[in-house]
């Protein structure tokens, strides 16, 4: 086998053990989890779930999931419950991993949310993410309004570090954020 010496190796997904929760790879059948997301207010406008709700985009979407390991863009993984049903998706982002950060994104399907399922989602990519030596901080933004998402956040270790005015822009609208983070070493 030929192996290209200047490109990066991908990533693996590990598969992780949460209290509630089992992180693992998105599957062709978590396909009405993906349109049921769909269908929700802010996951689109702030995700790349897709606006349309059709059963292609939805297995194009888990396809890009994939992918985010051979670009080395970041780990992607469903959210799946006691069942290893998916219940949403949760996201280690490695764009500023040469400055030892990486960012956490999630949501959760509109029917499992408040069962803690976020929560004990954020905590298990923490644990395993504390392993990964290149990282010394994981940060993540939230909007002051999204508590649901903050509690989540802080219940998994995350400190508030200040208010970013006009810091994204969602649904055409500049918003302010939180900044959380929470330092692995
Ligand atoms: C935000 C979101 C991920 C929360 O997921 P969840 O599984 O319902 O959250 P949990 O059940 O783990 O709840 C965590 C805490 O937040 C609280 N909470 C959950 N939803 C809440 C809401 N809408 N309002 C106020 N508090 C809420 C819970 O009671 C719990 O509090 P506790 O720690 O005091 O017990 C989910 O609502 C979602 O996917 N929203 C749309 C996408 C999104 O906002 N993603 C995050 C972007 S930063």
């Amino acid at each position: 086998m030929n192996v290209d010496p200047g490109r990066p190796i991908q990533l693996v997904l590990p598969l992780l053990a949460g209290r509630n929760v089992t992180l693992r790879s998105f599957r062709s059948d978590d396909a009405p989890m993906i349109q049921e997301a769909s269908e929700d207010d802010l996951i689109p406008t702030i995700t790349s779930v897709p606006t349309d709700n059709s059963e292609e985009a939805a297995l194009a979407f888990i396809e890009r999931q994939h992918e985010r390991l051979h670009t080395r863009t970041g780990y992607s993984f469903a959210i799946a419950d006691e069942n290893y049903v998916a219940v949403g998706q949760i996201g280690l982002w490695l764009e500023h991993e040469n400055h030892g950060r990486a960012s956490v994104g999630y949501w959760i399907r509109p029917s499992a949310r408040k069962r803690g399922y976020a929560a004990d989602a954020i905590f298990a990519l923490v644990g395993w993410a504390r392993s990964l030596q290149q990282l010394h901080r994981l940060e993540l933004y939230v909007e002051p309004w999204n508590e649901g998402s903050w509690r989540a956040a802080e219940r998994a270790g995350f400190e508030r570090e200040g208010l970013l005015r006009s810091w994204r822009q969602v649904g055409g609208v500049h918003r302010d954020m939180f900044v959380y983070s929470l330092i692995t070493k």
